[in-house]
């Protein structure tokens, strides 16, 4: 009998430590360490501050995986790490943990880019089939991706300018509302009326997204009502935001499908927990061919276990680093191979 493939993941690209296990495919485990609240005094993610926290618990973490899976570093095959996009520091510590573990216990370094551990997250509901369309919409991502195969990715829209979690934040954050503002936008929007008129950002035809001009309307508006004396209802200021920022996102995959074959839609990242972009993507598909895979919460956060899935496949076909790997803050998708 073959030897089972065990793949331990760690992650720390953002203000996540986080680590788990699979073994031929099955999750094992899955610990996080979130600093959430941390940084929720600041109002955003400090990196520093995000840096120091994943050094103190990164050791923990790891221990505790591998007491939870009831494995040992020996019985481990490989070990995937996320190498990029995220903060700099808190990528380092992961990625520094990963390679002492590779060098110690001599086993395969596998460097992972963060988004395709969000896209791969989708797995653990369902085997991605393809050609399929990521939508990824974090923090830090707004891109459409598309894929002819396993591990194949093409950006066919992305971001001018911010992404749309960062409007979120932003826009939440002018309204008084805690971070990750997302979240409170997202609930609040569920009792607010579209009340207030937004620009539509423009469509050039193309399948790219604008937010900075979305959000900074949102911005003039509030500060002209209150200059006025005039209240900001904050609810509706919530859902008028929401309906322009998720109806961007829905039209451009509905041309994304005219334009392209596609089978199978995977939505990836933080908004991807937003309850009015699942529900009018599921609904935009429902009466088509094309399956829409909705993630569950908890692959939709920061987690390890995205990343031991992406590893998997990585270790399928080979791809692995040397020990004077860095890391690389703003790896794009479709350089996931070089290193
Ligand atoms: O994937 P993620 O951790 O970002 C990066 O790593 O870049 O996602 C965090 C982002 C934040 O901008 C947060 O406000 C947003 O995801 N987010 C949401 C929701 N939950 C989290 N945005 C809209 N609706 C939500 N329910």
């Amino acid at each position: 009998m073959d030897k089972p493939v065990i793949i331990l993941g760690l992650e720390s690209s953002c203000d996540e430590t986080a680590c788990a296990i699979t073994k031929d495919g099955a999750l094992l485990c899955n610990v996080i360490s979130s600093q959430i609240e941390v940084h929720r005094k600041f109002g955003g993610v400090m990196p520093e501050i995000a840096s120091r926290l994943h050094l103190e618990n990164v050791v923990c973490v790891i221990d505790e995986a591998l007491q939870q899976a009831g494995i040992k570093m020996d019985d481990v095959t490989a070990i995937a790490v996320t190498r990029g996009p995220g903060l700099i520091g808190a990528l380092h510590v992961g990625l520094q943990a990963a390679k002492t573990l590779a060098l110690i216990y001599n086993k395969p370094l596998i460097p992972v880019h963060h988004l395709t551990g969000h896209i791969y997250a989708n797995e653990f509901v369902k085997p991605l089939h393809f050609p399929s369309l990521a939508v990824v919409v974090s923090g830090g991502n707004t891109e459409l991706v598309y894929m002819k195969n396993h591990l194949d990715f093409e950006i066919i829209g992305e971001t001018r300018d911010d992404a749309v979690g960062e409007s979120f934040d932003k826009v939440a954050r002018v309204l008084g509302l805690p971070y990750p503002g997302g979240v409170e936008i997202d609930k609040l929007a569920k009792v607010g009326k579209h009340s207030y008129k937004l620009p539509t950002p423009m469509h050039d035809g193309t399948l790219n997204f604008s937010y900075s001009g979305l959000k900074t309307a949102v911005i003039n508006l509030v500060h002209k009502l209150e200059q006025n004396g005039e209240k900001v209802v904050v609810e509706d200021m919530a859902k008028s935001f929401q309906d322009v920022a998720i109806g961007m996102i829905i039209e451009r995959v509905k041309k994304a499908t005219e334009l392209y074959e596609i089978k199978q839609i995977v939505l990836a990242g933080g908004v991807s927990a937003n309850s009015y972009l699942r529900s009018e993507i599921t609904k935009e598909f429902e009466n088509t061919e094309i399956e829409v895979i909705i993630p569950p919460i908890w692959c939709t956060t920061d987690n390890a276990a995205m990343i031991a899935k992406v590893g998997e496949y990585l270790y399928r076909d080979k791809v692995f680093a040397s020990l004077d790997l860095g890391v690389d803050p703003s790896w794009r998708i479709e350089d996931f191979k070089k290193f």
